[in-house]
């Protein structure tokens, strides 16, 4: 069981270090980890966000647990440096192109949401988010316009065998649930999601047990937080997904509650290849301080466990430790209490 620990930035290395502390509390046979540097720290120290090395070991891994990246005196570096262009290329040149972000709420742990407790506890839901395609992969840059002015531009799409892949992961997903399926597009505007329904509507055929129905991306944000109760799995692109899942993290109770895998199409010797990681960022403003929950890594470990390794029973005894230590009151400050990185980590610890 190779791990590739890439802690990155800010909260990044706090969080994993709590993360990598459950994995070796369960004391795991045959568990061996390598670290790397990524983002703004590799940068700083190898002048890429992405260095070669720190690619290698990801890709030789079974399985990769990945902190955050981002730091803001990095914004003004030229794009191809910036910290961000280091997860988005392990995305892409590992073929990550599916990535899971459950959303739940604990339960007995509604009023945790800022949403009124009957409208949270219907949050049980999976966002299947497409990752190596659509605006964010496609050619962009800046130009001036015949009048003379700055113009910037992204080109948005989707081939059909990127939007059928997704859609089948999406379709397996809720069929296992038993849950309906909603995918989410601007079909009304965008010819990219006009194509993604017709491919999405097509494959329904081959899932006749799934309820499946299509929704525009602002009625689904707003359906999100007044009836999260008619949503079992979310399929949405790229840059839909990556809103709606911060969405999704708020109307639970915290960002710093939301785990993900992203996963392609690479199996290993007791499951699937993936990258597992918050979907919070690098946090900048709590940086340092140990006021970070760690609970997304935490999750985000276990669901390495179940899908890349197999370990489904060990994946859901550090998901029950993670409920338990919630409903003793040991929560961050993000959910309006006054525990620390390391006593969050710890409590998850002594709760396995
Ligand atoms: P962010 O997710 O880092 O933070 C948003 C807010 O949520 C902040 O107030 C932060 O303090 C809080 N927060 C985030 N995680 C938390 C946790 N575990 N515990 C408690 N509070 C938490 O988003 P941002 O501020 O927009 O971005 C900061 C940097 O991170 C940027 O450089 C951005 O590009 C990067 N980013 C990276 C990833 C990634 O590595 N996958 C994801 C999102 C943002
Ligand atoms: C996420 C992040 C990334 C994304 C950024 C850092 C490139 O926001 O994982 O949600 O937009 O995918
Ligand atoms: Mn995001």
């Amino acid at each position: 069981m190779k791990i590739a620990v890439l802690p990155g930035d800010g909260i990044g290395p706090e969080v994993t270090a709590e993360a990598v502390a459950v994995l070796e509390a369960l004391a795991l046979p045959g568990l061996v980890l390598g670290h790397g540097d990524v983002g703004a720290s590799a940068w700083r120290r190898h002048g890429h966000p992405l260095p070669e090395a720190t690619l290698a070991l990801a890709a030789e891994a079974d399985a990769v647990l990945f902190g955050a990246v981002g730091d803001p005196a990095c914004d003004s570096l030229e794009r191809h440096l910036r910290p961000e262009q280091a997860i988005l290329g392990l995305r892409k040149h590992l073929g990550l192109f599916a990535n899971l972000r459950p959303a739940r709420v604990f339960a007995g742990l509604e009023a945790l949401s800022p949403l009124r407790p009957e409208i949270a506890a219907g949050i049980d839901l999976i966002i299947v988010r497409e990752l190596t395609g659509d605006v964010y992969f496609g050619a962009k840059g800046q130009r001036t316009t015949p009048e003379g002015a700055r113009e910037g531009w992204d080109a948005m799409s989707y081939s059909e065998p990127e939007v059928a892949r997704i859609a089948h992961v999406a379709f397996r997903a809720a069929a296992a649930a038993g849950r309906p399926l909603t995918s989410i597009d601007k079909a009304n505007v965008l010819e990219t999601s006009q194509l993604w329904r017709e491919v999405v509507s097509r494959i329904a055929g081959e899932y006749p047990a799934v309820a499946l129905d299509h929704m525009y991306v602002d009625n689904a944000a707003m359906q999100l937080v007044s009836h999260p109760e008619r949503f079992g799995v979310m399929l949405t692109g790229n840059l839909f997904g990556d809103i709606l899942s911060d969405l999704a993290s708020a109307a639970v109770g915290s960002i710093g509650l939301l785990p993900s895998a992203s996963l392609g199409e690479r199996q290993t010797a007791h499951g699937t290849f993936g990258l597992y990681e918050p979907i919070h960022g690098s946090a900048p403003d709590i940086a340092g301080k140990g006021k970070a929950n760690p609970m997304a890594t935490i999750l985000s470990a276990a669901m390495m466990l179940r899908h890349s390794f197999g370990l489904a029973d060990e994946a859901a005894r550090i998901e029950a430790a993670v409920a338990r230590t919630l409903a003793d009151g040991i929560r961050g400050a993000d959910l309006g209490g006054e525990h620390g990185t390391a006593a969050i980590g710890a409590a998850v610890r002594a709760r396995l």
